[in-house]
């Protein structure tokens, strides 16, 4: 795991923000300023021998607390079942620095920030950096009902309200989000930011690559995948570049795991391709993607790969390693 910098901080505060969602407002131990953190970050939180990442959603400026919300997710391994039971106020929980791998474009000339669900963390981090810098935004927030919306009153009473459009599922069709409409053409120097379920991020992306926007005014960040075995998924071989030596991966198994059985650890943290921390460099043969952290071309390029659920398209992968 890679909680090698962590952080020992206090849990000062508990809320109910919506029904099955949960903030908790960290503090450092010794009272003293965190590290400072840019819009979009997230922290590596442990809990019960599992490492989720959970974004930042308070003013970025703030530097006495760091804000995050968790759903609680029946469907996960759970991360997130764990926070909500068994983790209350005055608690000391283990976490990471402050890591961005979803940052707004400074050079942008607008920006346009979709949220759905639980993915309005990192974006209402967005909202408040855009409202501070005077930079040109508009924001639309999608959730099943209004029960289900967290930060809804924060959103409404803030400085950026008038940027916010709120959408739900259960409302009327005429207040849905248009994404076909909204992204109907490619806008220049407009970037847009995509956090939630990962069919409303997938619906956003591939309308938007339909329609022709660069990928480099898309951003975006998965929370969690389902990497499910696959019926094809065979078995192949690893060699390390640095020693040769060859590593047998069996089809029940990921390249990270077979790694470790032979002693060679590798990195991770969510082990489900979001994150990016077990990133390896692929010297020669074809990976089989399986993560949501690269972009298409970065796929196509096939020379770095998520060892912690993507395999091989052949039968060895050298690895620099
Ligand atoms: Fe997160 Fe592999 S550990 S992408």
């Amino acid at each position: 795991m890679s909680m090698a910098t962590g952080l020992d901080v206090r849990v000062a505060a508990k809320a109910t923000e919506a029904l099955d969602i949960c903030s908790f407002e960290l503090v450092a131990v010794d009272g003293k300023p965190l590290p400072a953190f840019s819009a979009g970050s997230h922290v590596d939180v442990t809990i019960g021998g599992l490492t989720r990442q959970y974004s930042l959603c308070n003013d970025p400026a703030e530097t006495h607390r760091y804000l995050i919300a968790v759903l609680r997710d029946p469907a996960t391994r759970g991360g997130s079942a764990g926070l909500h039971e068994r983790v209350q106020v005055g608690d000391v929980i283990r976490i990471s620095a402050p890591k961005n791998h979803f940052a707004l474009a400074h050079d942008a000339g607008g920006h346009l920030l979709l949220a759905g669900g639980i993915g309005v963390t990192p974006i209402l981090c967005m909202a408040e950096r855009l409202a501070v810098m005077a930079a040109p935004f508009e924001m639309h927030y999608c959730a099943r009902s209004r029960e289900r919306m967290a930060f809804h009153d924060r959103i409404a009473s803030s400085r950026f309200a008038s940027h916010v459009q709120f959408h739900f599922d259960a409302g009327p069709a005429a207040q849905k989000f248009d994404i076909a409409g909204r992204l109907a053409e490619p806008m220049p120097g407009v970037h847009v930011y995509v956090c939630g379920p990962k069919g409303f991020m997938e619906a956003v992306l591939s309308t938007a690559r339909a329609q022709g926007w660069p990928e480099a005014q898309l951003h975006y960040e998965f929370f969690s995948a389902d990497v499910a075995p696959s019926a094809s998924d065979d078995s192949f071989e690893v060699q390390l570049a640095s020693s040769g030596r060859i590593v047998v991966v069996p089809k029940d198994k990921t390249v990270v795991q077979a790694l470790a059985a032979a002693g060679v650890e590798v990195q991770t943290s969510c082990e489900q391709g979001v994150c990016g921390t077990c990133i390896t460099r692929v010297l020669s043969g074809t990976p089989d993607h399986k993560d949501l952290y690269f972009t298409p071309e970065e796929h196509a390029a096939n020379d770095q790969f998520t060892p912690c659920c993507s395999r091989s398209k052949s039968s060895r992968l050298v690895l620099d390693l």
